[in-house]
């Protein structure tokens, strides 16, 4: 088979762009490793920039996600036994949208579906081959049998354990990677939010995030450590725990009930340079992870599609490479911003352990006034809201 693009991931990287690529009469095809049902089944990011949520309705998808999504103005900045509203929309006049990937990815799959898109899913054995001269191709198998893409170019959409900047030369990529020392334990609950928006919550037991998927399904983290093992904690434990990390307002209106999905995830910053080689372009979290905290890794794969889509169309209508030379520094820029934005929103809000060097807990102190400074400076909540809601694109 031979298209114009071939894109490995049928993550929400893969499916935008595939569905930036369809819209725009380019000939892509998508090849996953796992089935549909198994990538829907991955409880991963809940909140949409602006940018994210422009592309869906760009793209026509965005009906269902305006009818069930929830348009959020602020969140809350839970610290010493109270909570503090941080007013998103009076700071920068922009909203976020609560809508889980989950149901982005379904969207995107239904229209691809509709559209009769070319979709490989539970391909094994995904290589990709010769994108560093002018024949790149993919090969996979399938039900016994090997099957060859031939394209122009390939689109890198297979997240951080991926085959595409694994088969990437050692000389020709820098790694920047911190690993935090601690996770998050998530639950995902059929039960009413504590509050109406988010709280993210400072506590001496370690921090708490309280999210939702809708009116009636909610969100739940707690920071744990990396030596916890999900089947040590009972729901029970998980709500007790939650409780003890949240004002006490918060704490009140807390429903608890058995939980529907429960995972721990290991928290790391990293990005992988440049994001181009040759014909093969990192997407998304093949080429960086931020910790979750501030909600920027799902929005990261969007701004890189938006950048690589508009080089791919510009390329394919007009004959120019300029949009394509520009996307990995594009990329990267925005990039950057965000792990900047996840490490201090991280650093700001978890419980650490005693740094090396440090007497009397010093960096707990600098927390405590950073915090003070925040809630009590317009012009620091005005950043962390401006970042928040997502900085803009370049293009
Ligand atoms: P992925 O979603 O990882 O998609 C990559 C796809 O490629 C997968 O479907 C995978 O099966 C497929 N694939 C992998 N290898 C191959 C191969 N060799 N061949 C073919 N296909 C392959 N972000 C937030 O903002 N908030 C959160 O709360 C949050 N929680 C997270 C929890 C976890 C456990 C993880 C892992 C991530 C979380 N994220 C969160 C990050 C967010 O989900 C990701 O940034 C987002 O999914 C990135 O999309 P992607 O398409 O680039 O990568
Ligand atoms: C969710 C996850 C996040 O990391 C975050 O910052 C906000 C919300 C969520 O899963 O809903």
């Amino acid at each position: 088979m031979r298209v114009q693009v071939a894109i490995i991931g049928a993550g929400p990287s893969g499916l935008l762009l595939g569905a930036k690529l369809h819209q725009a009469g380019i000939d892509a095809i998508v090849i996953e490793q796992r089935s549909a049902d198994y990538v829907l089944g991955r409880i991963r990011a809940g909140v949409l920039e602006q940018g994210c949520v422009d592309m869906m309705d760009s793209l026509g998808l965005g009906a269902r996600m305006h009818a069930e999504g929830l348009v959020h103005g602020g969140f809350n900045l839970g610290y010493r036994n109270t909570h503090h509203r941080i007013d998103l929309h009076a700071l920068t006049g922009n909203n976020v949208m609560v809508y889980g990937q989950t149901e982005v990815t379904r969207d995107l799959m239904d229209a691809r579906a509709a559209w009769g898109a070319k979709t490989v899913y539970e391909a094994e054995n995904v290589r990709i081959h010769g994108f560093d001269g002018n024949t790149p191709s993919v090969t996979y198998t399938k039900d016994g049998k090997t099957h060859e893409v031939q394209c122009d170019y390939i689109a890198g959409c297979d997240g951080f354990h991926g085959v595409s900047r694994a088969s990437v030369p050692a000389q020709s990529i820098q790694h920047y990677e911190r690993v935090y020392p601690f996770g998050w334990l998530g639950v995902l609950a059929d039960v009413p939010p504590v509050a109406h928006e988010l709280i993210y919550s400072n506590h001496e037991r370690g921090f708490a995030l309280c999210s939702m998927r809708s009116k009636t399904r909610s969100r739940y983290y707690i920071q744990c450590s990396l030596d916890d093992k999900v089947e040590q904690w009972s729901d029970q434990a998980f709500w007790d725990e939650l409780r003890k990390r949240l004002d006490p307002e918060a704490a009140a209106s807390m429903v608890t009930g058995p939980s529907i999905e429960k995972s721990i995830a290991p928290l790391r910053s990293f990005v992988a340079e440049p994001m181009r080689f040759g014909r093969l372009f990192l997407v998304g979290d093949a080429a960086h992870i931020v910790p979750p905290t501030g909600a920027k890794g799902l929005n990261l794969a969007a701004s890189d599609v938006h950048y690589l889509a508009h080089g791919l169309i510009e390329h394919y209508q007009e004959k120019s490479v300029a949009g394509l030379d520009a996307y990995s520094g594009r990329a990267l820029r925005r990039v950057w911003k965000a792990v900047r934005f996840s490490w201090w929103f991280t650093a700001l809000m978890h419980k650490f352990p005693a740094a090396a060097g440090d007497t009397g807990a010093i960096s707990q102190k600098i927390q405590e006034a950073e915090i003070d400074y925040l809630l009590g400076s317009q012009a620091a909540m005005t950043s962390l809201a401006e970042n928040y809601v997502g900085l803009p694109y370049e293009v």
